[in-house]
């Protein structure tokens, strides 16, 4: 099947960049979000980016005219009966999720594919929400999705491989490479990160070095192109928590333990990036 439109549910930070990116990859996309000031704010970042690419000359003015003009903002759930594939970005909490799913289901034609941006819940789980789990996949993308290469493909325990594939020709049509992973806590991403910016954190709670030390150790040492807590501070200290949470409850192993100092920055609100203050202070 051939997708030329694309639903995105959630027009905050993942929203806006997976639609900027289907956007240069030539799909229409419905950005849909409830509230009026996110979608404002969405489609102004989406305009921005876009504007960037032309002075990067990775598109044309005329591409990037035309675009735009592919985007319709919208928070009226029938518009997203127009789409070939619907791509979920909305809080990061199962009953949000189910919910918004649960929501636009009857306004979709049946051959509709789902995808959900989840970072850490089961993909198998969200699938079986839906009324047709075998056209429901994971696709998880990484901030800012506009510069990160990478989507995770998710299969659930249903998904067929017609869904598996049609992720992959969208991804790959949206300039990124597709890695297929299972359905297991954190994927391969979370999995593997999300420790190792607990660590950091518990360094820096032990007194091992301060911020600024751990992460230019991590950036000096190992070439990474931000330290752990300055990444955790642009991803959001309370999705890490979140994160590790899953990660934690899921396995059941003490490895995952979230650091005590994670829970108390979240706990008192910073949050990182966002909010203007997490590891680091930003104006
Ligand atoms: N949003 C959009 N674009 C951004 C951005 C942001 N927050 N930050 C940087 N960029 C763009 C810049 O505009 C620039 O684009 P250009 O080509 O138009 O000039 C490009 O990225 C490079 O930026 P800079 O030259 O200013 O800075 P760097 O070269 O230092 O790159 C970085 C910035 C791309 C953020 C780089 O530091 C990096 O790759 N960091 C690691 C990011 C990472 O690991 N992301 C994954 C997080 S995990 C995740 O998302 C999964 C989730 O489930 C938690």
């Amino acid at each position: 099947m051939e997708i030329k439109a694309v639903g995105v549910l959630g027009a905050g930070t993942m929203g806006h960049g997976i639609a900027h990116v289907l956007l240069r990859g030539g799909c229409r996309v419905f950005l849909y979000d409830l509230s009026p000031r996110f979608l404002e704010a969405g489609a102004g970042r989406i305009a921005k980016g876009l504007a960037r690419d032309v002075e990067k000359e990775r598109l044309s003015a005329a591409e990037s005219e035309q675009a735009l003009k592919r985007l319709k903002a919208t928070a009226r759930v029938e518009d997203l009966g127009g789409a070939d594939f619907i791509v979920e970005a909305v809080t990061e909490d199962f009953e949000v999720k189910a919910g918004a799913f649960r929501a636009i289901e009857p306004h979709c034609a049946p051959q509709t594919i789902f995808a959900s941006n989840t970072s850490s819940i089961s993909i198998t789980r969200l699938a079986a929400a839906t009324r047709h789990p075998d056209r429901f996949v994971g696709l998880h993308f990484f901030n800012p999705v506009p510069v990160m290469k990478l989507v995770e493909v998710v299969p659930g325990l249903d998904t067929s491989r017609e869904t598996i594939e049609a992720a992959e020709r969208l991804v790959a049509s949206a300039g990124k490479t597709p890695v297929r992973v299972n359905d297991s806590p954190g994927f391969v991403s979370n999995r593997v990160l999300m420790p190792m910016i607990n660590e950091a954190v518990f360094c820096l709670m032990e007194g091992v070095a301060d911020a600024k030390g751990i992460d230019d150790v991590m950036k000096l040492g190992m070439n990474h192109p931000m330290g752990p807590l300055e990444l955790a501070d642009l991803i959001g200290l309370d999705v890490c928590l979140d994160i590790m949470t899953v990660l934690y409850e899921s396995f059941r192993d003490s490895k995952y333990r979230p650091c005590p100092l994670l829970e108390k920055m979240v706990n008192a609100g910073r949050l990182g990036c966002k909010t203007g203050q997490g590891f680091y202070v930003y104006s």
